[in-house]
Parts: C-alpha cells; sequence; structure tokens
C-alpha cells in the first residue's frame, strides 16, 4: 500500500517549495498537480481557444498528455511531447488557469490522471483539493496558510527572477483573483479538510517549515 502526504493552500503559501525539499529528503514521489491545470491552460492558448468555450476545454483536458519528469530541483514537464516546464509558468498562463480549473469536467479529468500519476508510489501530492477530493483517506494532511501580503511578496519575487515584467500590484491582484476563484469552485474548492493540520508560513524560513511539516508526518 502507498503512503500518501497531501499538501494544500492558496497561491503562495510555499507548497512547491516546501514539497520538493520533503519529498528529497524522506525519499518521497513529488506530485505538484497545479501543472495538470497549467498544461490544459496552455493548450488552450497555444489554440487560442476563449474561455467562453468550454466544450473544446473540455476536449483539450480529455485529451491532453502531459508527462512530469520529476528532478530534485525542479519537474520537467512535456505537454504532448514539447518541453513546457517554463511556458507553464507564465503570466498569461497564470492569468487564465484558475478559471480553466473551475470547469468540472476538467477537473475530473484531471484528478483522474493525478491519482494514475500517485498509483503504488509513495508520495508528497500538493494542491487545491488533495486532503479534500484527490485523496481524502492520505495518511498525512496538512495546510498551509500565508498572509496575502507575504504570498504577494513571494510570487513577485519569484516572476522577477525568471525575468517576468509584472509589478507588485498586478501580482497581488492576481493571487487576490486566484485566491476568490480557488474557494468558490464547484468541485474541488480550495478548503481545509476537517483532519488537516494548519501550517501558517508568514514569518517563517523555508527550513523552518519544513522541519515543522517533517516532524508531523514522522509523528
Ligand atoms: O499551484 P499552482 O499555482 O501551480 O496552481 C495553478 C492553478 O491550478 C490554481 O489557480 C488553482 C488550480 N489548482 C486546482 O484547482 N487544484 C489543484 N489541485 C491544483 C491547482
Amino acid at each position: 500500500m502507498s503512503f500518501i502526504v497531501g499538501i494544500d493552500g492558496p497561491a503562495g503559501s510555499g507548497k512547491g517549495t516546501v514539497t520538493k525539499i520533503i519529498a528529497n529528503r524522506l525519499g518521497l514521489t513529488n506530485i505538484d498537480t497545479g501543472i495538470t491545470y497549467r498544461c490544459v491552460a496552455l493548450k488552450c492558448l497555444k489554440n487560442q481557444i476563449k474561455l467562453e468555450e468550454k466544450d473544446k476545454i473540455i476536449n483539450i483536458a480529455n485529451n491532453i498528455n502531459i508527462v512530469i519528469d520529476n528532478r530534485e530541483n525542479s519537474d520537467i514537464v512535456h505537454l504532448d511531447g514539447e518541453d513546457v516546464t517554463q511556458e507553464i509558468r507564465s503570466k498569461e498562463v497564470t492569468s487564465i488557469v484558475s478559471q480553466i480549473s473551475s470547469i468540472k469536467e476538467v477537473r475530473l479529468a484531471m484528478v483522474e490522471l493525478q491519482r494514475k500519476l500517485a498509483k503504488g508510489k509513495d508520495i508528497i501530492m500538493e494542491g487545491r483539493d488533495i486532503c479534500t477530493y484527490v485523496f481524502p483517506n492520505a495518511d498525512v494532511k496538512i495546510y498551509l496558510e500565508a498572509s496575502l501580503e507575504e504570498r504577494a511578496n513571494r510570487r513577485y519575487k519569484e516572476m522577477k527572477d525568471k525575468g517576468i515584467n509584472i509589478s507588485f500590484e498586478e501580482v497581488k491582484h492576481n493571487i487576490e483573483m486566484r485566491d476568490k476563484n480557488d474557494k468558490e469552485k464547484e468541485i474541488g474548492a480550495l478548503k481545509l479538510a476537517q483532519d488537516s493540520i494548519v501550517v501558517d508560513t508568514t514569518n517563517k524560513t523555508i527550513s523552518e517549515v519544513v522541519e515543522e511539516i517533517i516532524s508531523i508526518i514522522k509523528r
């Protein structure tokens, strides 16, 4: 039987960073479920599909080929055979991905894919609905939090480091919109599972958060 650690939380709460470190430390396979929704969003952009064209978006989700190659520091992502590791983090993708991921049929297809990716493995999986919907029986359930200001600051620095031209206000507004959208989804909304342990990462270093979560997992 596989061992499952689920980590949920809003954009910028630190999920991605700490999950990778913990996966390496504990020898778990790291699955970032946001990648799957980002790939659908990117493919819609590439095919000039508008957000109103729901049937076309659903068709894309049902026929998409995503390969995630787990590396120590970052995941290499192939979409229909093409390396899209950088492209899925662009501001164009980021600005539509929450709306794409609100479509019920898209979620059903992605959740099926995420469960397949996890099959038979000991994993740490991060997203929004891992502990409530994808794996409600996960062995360890964590919910990461941080203030909006701090989350916006982290994302802003990340994007600047990647050379993306964006203002702090734009990043903050984008995160606020995504939070709202992610919390209001018909299925798979971002919410705290009854039995999840909340870890607030505001004003904590990455290594403090990592140690806190590892001690929860070991317990
Ligand atoms: O974690 P991220 O920023 O890469 O996620 C991208 C988007 O995908 C985010 O706006 C919410 C959505 N998402 C989701 O709805 N459910 C998940 N399990 C993971 C991500």
